[in-house]
């Protein structure tokens, strides 16, 4: 009996922990990228917008805490309205910043783009 309830109770934990694994991180920060809108300005992969740079590899370059301003403050690291480049590639200053999205979507977001290397 103890065996039983012993197995169970390690299956509801395992499928929880790979629940929430799949849905509450990588998995919510790449739909979070289309919901919130940043594809509209952002290419990841071959999809999204040309106003911003391309983002298909942005971990590579760039640490999950200046992810993190970037989103939240872009006027933090970009003067806006500038013109800046980017790999190369010269932008206008333009994108939005983010200081009312709440925490756990910007580490989300923040979370998946570090993840493209
Ligand atoms: C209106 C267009 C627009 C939207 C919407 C937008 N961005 Fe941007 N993004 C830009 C532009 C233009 C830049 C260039 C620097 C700047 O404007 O601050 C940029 C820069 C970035 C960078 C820095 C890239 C690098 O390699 O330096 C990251 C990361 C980024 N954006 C993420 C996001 C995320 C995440 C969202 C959605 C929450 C988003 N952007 C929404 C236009 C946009």
């Amino acid at each position: 009996m103890f065996k039983v309830k012993k197995f169970i109770l390690m299956s509801v934990i395992f499928l929880g922990v790979s629940a929430f694994g799949i849905s509450a991180y990588a998995y919510s920060g790449a739909s979070l990228f289309s919901s919130e809108g940043c594809i509209a300005c952002h290419t990841i992969n071959g999809k999204g917008g040309t106003v911003g740079p391309n983002l298909s590899h942005v971990g590579s370059q760039r640490s999950l805490s200046w992810i993190k301003t970037q989103i939240v403050t872009p006027g933090a690291h970009f003067a806006s309205g500038s013109m800046v480049t980017i790999n190369g590639k010269s932008y206008m200053a333009i994108m939005p910043s983010h200081k009312t999205m709440p925490a756990s979507k910007v580490n989300a977001i923040a979370e998946y783009l570090e993840s493209l290397k």
